[in-house]
């Protein structure tokens, strides 16, 4: 007696083609002393994919107009069956999603995996930081609460200072010269297709990349990369007993970090819950301390913190210069040593970096 899943496995695979396009990628070779500091990247893929999953649910529920966005999360908060454990899971799956993205991004640093030839690799890892960012910042805005309102108002009031321009992006983002109705629907459309298509379809030729260029091997002390001959030396350096297939162990590796992690988030958003809505959102009360989420709190306190004489021109210039000094990264270097201890300058300039983070973070709640 044949066994009926492997004849329709068969049958479907024969017409879908499945083995030669999931085949390649299930043998391509990656370096075997490629452990645990390379899950990141899927951790954060599977984040994403959680997203749209809790995303599209609430949407079932969630009514992004102005007079019922708050009202409707109040109705999933206490009346909607396990809408609270949904926000809650939303809510810190987003959270998850950027961790994991900056542990990404700082393993990719360390390791300089932005060096020839995944220059183009770390290209399309900014514009994902900057999307999952403003998915971030979006969301919180569909809260639609005190903190959305006033983080809204700051973020238009930064906005309004740009020259010539400040009042075309300021309709733009907010739909009108004040926020309203328009501004929470602009907000949802960025939220719910806008940025998920564009993370979805940057992520497809992200992984692409990393599977043409093969994924970099831990650095070790005195191998340096000339772009001359590098993919030469790469595939030496990870042929026979240094490399291996990315299916069984690799990809096991991954979902079992990525499973361990999607459990861990099921638990606190079950024990901590969902947050907010933190009050209708009022113009008119100003006796109030709205607070940004944590990812943005640095920006908060940073403005909280500048002298007035300067506030315009840094609100102005740092985001671009920060943007831009993240886009350059490889092309101020995409060859040489590879291994942290052989990098000083990266090193002092990450720890100093998320020191100044941590510590206009741990600011802001004060
Ligand atoms: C939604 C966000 C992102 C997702 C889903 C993602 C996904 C991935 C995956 C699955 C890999 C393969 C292996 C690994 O996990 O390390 C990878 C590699 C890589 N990623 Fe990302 N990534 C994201 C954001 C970023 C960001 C923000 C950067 C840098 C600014 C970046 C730079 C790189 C580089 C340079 C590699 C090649 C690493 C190597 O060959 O060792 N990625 N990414």
């Amino acid at each position: 007696m044949s066994n009926p899943f492997k004849t329709i496995a068969t049958w479907v695979n024969e017409r879908m083609q499945l083995q030669s396009s999931i085949g390649p990628i299930m043998s391509h070779r990656v370096p075997l002393r490629a452990r645990w500091f390379y899950v990141f990247g899927s951790a954060t893929l599977t984040c994403f994919l959680m997203q749209i999953l809790t995303g599209i649910l609430l949407s079932t529920v969630y009514v992004p107009s102005a007079g019922e966005a708050y009202q409707s999360l109040e109705y999933l908060n206490y009346v909607q069956p396990l809408g609270w454990y949904l926000r809650a899971l939303h809510a810190f799956f987003g959270n998850a999603m950027v961790f994991m993205l900056l542990c990404h991004l700082v393993q990719v640093v360390i390791f300089a995996s932005y060096k020839y030839p995944r220059e183009l690799t770390w290209v399309f890892g900014v514009v994902l930081f900057l999307c999952v960012l403003a998915m971030a910042f979006s969301g919180q805005i569909l809260r639609w609460d005190q903190d959305a309102y006033w983080g809204l108002g700051i973020g238009a009031s930064m906005a309004g200072r740009i020259p010539i321009l400040g009042p075309y992006v300021v309709h733009l983002m907010l739909g009108g010269p004040i926020i309203g109705g328009e501004t929470l629907s602009r907000f949802f459309a960025l939220h719910v297709f806008v940025l998920p298509l564009t993370i979805a379809g940057v992520i497809f030729i992200h992984v692409m990349l990393v599977l043409k260029n093969g994924i970099s091997d831990p650095p070790r002390s005195g191998v340096v990369v000339n772009p001359k001959t590098e993919r030469e030396d790469y595939k030496k350096r990870i042929s026979g007993d240094e490399g291996t297939t990315f299916f069984p162990t690799p990809i096991a590796r991954d979902a079992i970090f990525s499973g361990g992690l999607v459990i861990v988030v099921a638990l606190l958003a079950a024990m901590l819950g969902p947050t907010g809505p933190n009050g209708i959102p009022d113009p008119t009360i100003i006796d109030t301390s709205p607070k940004p989420d944590i990812w943005f709190m640095f920006l908060f306190s940073s403005l909280a913190l500048l002298p007035p004489a300067i506030e315009t021109f840094l609100i102005l210039t740092a985001p671009a210069v920060l943007i831009l000094a993240l886009f350059s990264v490889p092309f101020l270097s995409n060859s040489g040593q590879r291994h942290i201890s052989k990098r000083p300058v990266t090193a002092l300039l990450l720890i100093f970096i998320f020191t100044v983070y941590f510590v206009l973070t741990w600011l802001g709640y004060q």
